[in-house]
């Protein structure tokens, strides 16, 4: 796991300068500070874009467009719902909104730090959709109630007692 309390310019550097000869380093050089913090850090836009002669908005834009970079530290809870095409046949986005509306939580917003829950496409699971990975464990059949027993920090087998769901 990587630390994610500190983001460290120097560090970040080293890493992008390592990487910048590379074909496409952008995205490598993204994941690799994404390993080391857990997060980009804005400070990372400056430095890619001096390392790989891009716009400073060119090198915002790669950072912005993908949803798997973080631009700040995940919460102790990672949660990744399942946005694609089976889950979605089978109520996840009922579920997301129905989070927002009875639950106050929102997807793919820093909710506070205890707590990250973003859109995820595909996680293999689709017949038992809709899917999540909750801190790594794969989770099928979410319904609201036990989505935001997971955001609260209820654990996978308490979440999964009071809504009698299997995984
Ligand atoms: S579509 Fe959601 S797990 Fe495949």
């Amino acid at each position: 796991m990587p630390d994610t309390s500190a983001w460290d310019d120097g560090k970040a550097r080293e890493i992008v300068v390592r990487l910048a000869g590379l074909e496409g380093a952008t995205l490598p050089i993204l994941h690799a500070l994404q390993d080391a913090f857990g997060f980009i850090h804005e400070s990372a836009t400056d430095l890619i874009a001096e390392a790989l002669n891009l716009s400073r908005a060119e090198a915002h834009g790669v950072i912005t467009f993908y949803h798997d970079f973080r631009r700040a530290p995940a919460g102790r809870r990672m949660i990744q719902i399942c946005r694609a095409e089976a889950c979605q046949a089978n109520g996840c986005e009922d579920v997301v909104a129905e989070l927002r509306s009875r639950h106050g939580v929102d997807v793919d917003k820093q909710n506070d730090d205890r707590l990250t829950i973003q859109t995820v496409y595909c996680l293999g699971n689709c017949a038992l959709g809709p899917s999540a990975l909750v801190d790594g464990e794969l989770v099928g059949r979410l319904d609201a109630e036990r989505l935001a027993g997971l955001c609260a920090g209820t654990s996978l087998e308490q979440a999964q007692i009071a809504s009698g769901a299997t995984r």
